[in-house]
């Protein structure tokens, strides 16, 4: 079975590598000749554990190809995921949908013979009846069935998470779709994957419900920490006291800097804008992305507080700038709103990050970039954990406390036991419990 997957970002990538593991002949597609070639050639474009390796692996047996064109990649393709970015527009906090209909308009003359669209970019509800519209607009003959597949991949763990769902969830509203969609994700059937198969509005609104509700879940226990501190209760204590009630679980009950990355703040506010568009209250999701905001503008000033208010001249190291660990990914990480604002208090800023440097280069200026934590700690006032990257739980607290200026850390991850860090000499805060001297 051939498929053809449109747009090469990380969804797509992941996706369409992932099902050339499966077997299947895939081609994915890109208007970005460059971005092809390189593929071509081995590049990958994105840094995601794992992802190198299958797509080598499956170029190598002929069964993944790369091509800029549509039509020959379309053609006896049984499915074609569309997996285009879906960007915030700026104007209205909803989905720009532009791309994706844009790839309806293009393929429509190609469906001659009967496929499957299959959308995989985040979409609001009603996107499937749109984007079946779209296309026979654009051709009334054509041979198609939509369906709507959303991804649950996270970054960092997105090869593992395809291979190893919890579950597929798959909106139709034709058998024959069905029964395609079924052969496709029979390799994760057969391994007693659950498929969930649904209407195709249903399955826009479990993608969106379970992003909003892991986002909220979040800031949830963000705002619980806080409290924890002010109580004096420890925040992982309570974290395994409470997640241990099956009810409720024990994932992503980390505290951190307010929630980042390129999902979740984009599909808390789509959340909201389609709310807002059936005339339906979502305000409780409106009450977490303000909170969420305040406590990303609040990182900066918890370090300054931390140096005891005046920071003007401080040298600050900071520790990863990634959204979170185990990617390149730099999107709406609390790197980007704590960075310029510590500057503006007049800090010098020093940053090590193992992935994500290249795209910081991009975005931030006046900085010292460092090869290493300890290069990034040299004759530092403070270190500011942001990013939860093994590398930085590793670290030698002795050949830290050799380096830095003053013995001060600041961990929006809770990397480290208490204990441990003040031993080292130095003074520790962190998160959801109360900050410790250097003993
Ligand atoms: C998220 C979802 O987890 C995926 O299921 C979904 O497919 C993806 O969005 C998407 O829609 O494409 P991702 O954005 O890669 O995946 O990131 P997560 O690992 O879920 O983390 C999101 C944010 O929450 C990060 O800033 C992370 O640091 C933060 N987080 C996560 C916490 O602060 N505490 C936690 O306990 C867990």
């Amino acid at each position: 079975m051939k498929i053809a997957v449109i747009g090469t970002g990380y969804v797509g990538l992941v996706s369409g590598a992932c099902f050339s593991h499966f077997g299947f002949e895939v081609v994915c597609v890109d208007q970005n000749a460059e971005k092809i070639k390189s593929l071509e050639k081995g590049v990958i474009p994105i840094y995601e554990p794992g992802l190198d390796h299958v797509i080598l692996e499956n170029r190598d047996k002929g069964r993944l190809t790369f091509s800029t064109d549509l039509k020959s990649s379309c053609e006896n393709a049984v499915a074609i995921f569309i997996a285009v970015g879906t960007p915030t527009d700026e104007e209205t906090g909803q989905a720009d949908l532009t791309s994706v209909f844009e790839v309806g308009r293009q393929i429509a003359p190609l469906l001659k013979a009967y496929a499957v669209v299959v959308i995989k970019s985040t979409v609001p509800v009603g996107t499937a009846v749109r984007l079946r519209d779209v296309i026979l607009q654009t051709n009334p003959h054509a041979q198609f069935d939509i369906a709507s597949n959303p991804e649950f991949l996270r970054e960092g763990s997105a090869v593992e998470d395809f291979l190893h769902p919890d579950r597929v969830v798959i909106g139709v509203n034709t058998k024959k779709a069905e029964t395609v969609m079924r052969q496709l994700y029979m390799p994760l059937s057969d391994q007693a994957v659950p498929l969930v198969i649904t209407s195709s509005a249903s399955a826009e609104m479990i993608k969106y419900t379970a992003n909003c509700y892991l986002a909220m879940r979040i800031g949830f226990v963000n705002q619980v920490s806080d409290l924890c501190e002010a109580v004096g209760a420890d925040i992982a204590e309570v974290a395994l006291g409470v997640g241990l009630d099956k009810r409720i679980g024990r994932h992503y009950f980390a505290p951190g800097p307010g929630i980042g990355g390129s999902c979740f703040p984009k599909d808390t506010l789509a959340m909201v804008g389609i709310a807002q568009d059936h005339r339906v209250s979502m305000s409780i999701i409106e009450e977490f992305i303000v909170a969420n905001d305040k406590r990303r503008e609040d990182v900066a000033h918890r370090v300054a507080a931390a140096l005891g208010g005046d920071v003007r001249g401080k040298k600050i190291a900071i520790f990863g700038i990634a959204f979170k660990a185990n990617t390149d990914d730099i999107r709406d990480s609390a790197a980007i709103i704590a960075i310029p604002s510590l500057q503006d208090m007049g800090c010098a800023i020093s940053i090590y990050d193992p992935a994500a440097m290249e795209n910081g280069k991009t975005l931030f200026k006046n900085i010292k970039w460092c090869d290493d934590l300890y290069e990034a700690a040299q004759d530092a006032d403070v270190v500011v954990v942001l990013t939860e990257w093994k590398e930085f739980k590793d670290v030698d607290f002795a050949v830290l406390k050799s380096k830095v200026g003053v013995p001060l850390i600041v961990d929006f991850r809770n990397l480290y036991l208490p204990e441990i860090v003040t031993q080292a000499g130095f003074t520790y805060h962190s998160l959801g419990r109360a900050a410790k001297a250097a003993q």
